[in-house]
């Protein structure tokens, strides 16, 4: 895809399912790869199957101070990010009249305030490097309402807003910012599930089947290119055609 050979992209959640294919498909692309999650050994590991010049640092998206010490400790080869993936997120599910103070706010903070500290971290950079860059957000069709999900379906539907407000924001800084809500993916977030749950999904999928992470992953490479320079402030559903916003 245009414009991607040479870049450097930040991606979080680098060692799940989704950031890793995305980390995979960027380096691919020839992008350079900071590989960011909590999950540090995991994310060394990803790392070093990479196809192009990649790194991979600890990053607690929930916290200011790991996003300071991220940046500040990056090597100055790899100090240049023009491409944001926040990919990182957590599900602690259970119906609304049963959640937990704790399952509320934790999934809060990682999904909505772990995003807007990536926005924040990203608008900071592209403003004093000047070159423009791509911010790109995970919601997810929970935006829609899901049982059970009701902290994770406001993490996700208040990521459409903060990238809406992030895109008007960044636009005189010439960094585009999108998000994609993808469909039921193939991951070891979802295959957690029970498996008749999952079977009813897949039938409500015009696809007839969950999603790969590569092919989330593909539409991350496409928002981060030039091919997506007329794109900003849009959450793009990636759901193989659900027939029902009920996941
Ligand atoms: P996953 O569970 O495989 O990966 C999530 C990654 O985020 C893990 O490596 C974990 O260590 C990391 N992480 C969690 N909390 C963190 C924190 N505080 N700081 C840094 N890293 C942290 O999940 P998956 O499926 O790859 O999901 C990735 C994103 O896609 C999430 O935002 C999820 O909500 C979203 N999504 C996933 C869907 C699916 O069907 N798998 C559907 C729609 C959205």
């Amino acid at each position: 895809m245009r414009g991607l050979a040479k870049k450097t992209a930040l991606v979080t959640g680098a060692a799940g399912g989704i950031g890793r294919a995305v980390a995979a498909r960027l380096a691919d692309e020839g992008v350079r790869v900071i590989a960011a999650d909590r999950d540090h050994s995991a994310t060394q590991e990803v790392v070093t199957g990479l196809s192009s010049p990649a790194i991979a640092v600890e990053l607690d998206v929930a916290e200011r101070a790991s996003w300071e010490r991220m940046i500040a400790q990056l090597p100055a080869e790899f100090a240049e990010i023009s491409i944001f993936a926040n990919i990182a997120g957590i599900n602690r599910d259970r119906s609304l009249m049963k959640m937990q103070d704790e399952e509320w706010d934790s999934v809060i903070n990682v999904n909505l305030r772990g995003s807007w500290l990536g926005c924040q971290t990203a608008l900071r950079q592209v403003a004093e490097h000047g070159k423009g860059g791509a911010i790109i957000n995970i919601a997810s069709t929970a935006i829609f309402g899901t049982y059970g999900q009701a902290n994770y379906s406001a993490s996700k539907a208040g990521i459409t807003g903060l990238t809406r407000t992030a895109a008007i924001e960044g636009a005189r800084h010439n960094i585009r910012v999108n998000a994609i809500a993808p469909g039921v993916i193939s991951t070891p977030m979802v295959m957690a599930v029970p498996d008749d749950i999952r079977a009813k999904w897949t039938d409500q999928i015009l696809a007839g089947r969950f999603g790969d992470p590569e092919e989330i992953a593909a539409v991350v490479a496409f928002l981060a290119s030039e091919d997506a320079s007329y794109i900003t402030g849009q959450t793009l559903v990636a759901d193989g055609g659900a027939t029902t916003g009920d996941f």
